[in-house]
């Protein structure tokens, strides 16, 4: 019986501890996340060096251009095939967060 309720203790302490460790962190910004998928070929936080930059953009040309590249229209290169695997909410997160670079 008092081996149930130490191992019931121990349980209830490590999810406690989960808890607190989970809160401690600060989640990043909405689309920063996402963006980080971009950073290996735009560089940090889309500001290079790399393939084109896409810091200083606005929101609404990133977000052009990846529908163009998702509809084919761009040729079927990477681009094409790594804004394929977004849906448009993701996308728009995307170019929000990234529209905040400069
Ligand atoms: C594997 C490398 C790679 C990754 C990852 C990648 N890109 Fe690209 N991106 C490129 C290349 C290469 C080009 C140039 C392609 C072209 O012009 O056809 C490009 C071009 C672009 C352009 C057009 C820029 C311009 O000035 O015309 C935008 C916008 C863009 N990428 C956004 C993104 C976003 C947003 C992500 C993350 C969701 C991303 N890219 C992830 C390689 C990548």
């Amino acid at each position: 019986m008092s081996r149930l309720l130490l191992r019931a203790t121990g349980v209830a302490i490590v999810v406690a501890g989960l808890t607190l460790g989970a809160q401690a962190q600060t989640a990043p910004p909405p689309g920063r996340l996402l963006a980080s998928n971009c950073f290996q070929c735009h560089g940090t936080n889309g500001k290079g060096p790399g393939f084109d930059t896409l810091a200083g953009k606005s929101s609404s040309e990133i977000y052009k251009e990846l529908k163009e590249f998702q509809s084919g229209k761009e040729g079927n290169g990477i681009m094409a095939k790594h804004a394929m695997g977004f849906t448009d909410a993701q996308m728009l997160s995307i170019s929000s967060w990234l529209s905040t670079q400069r």
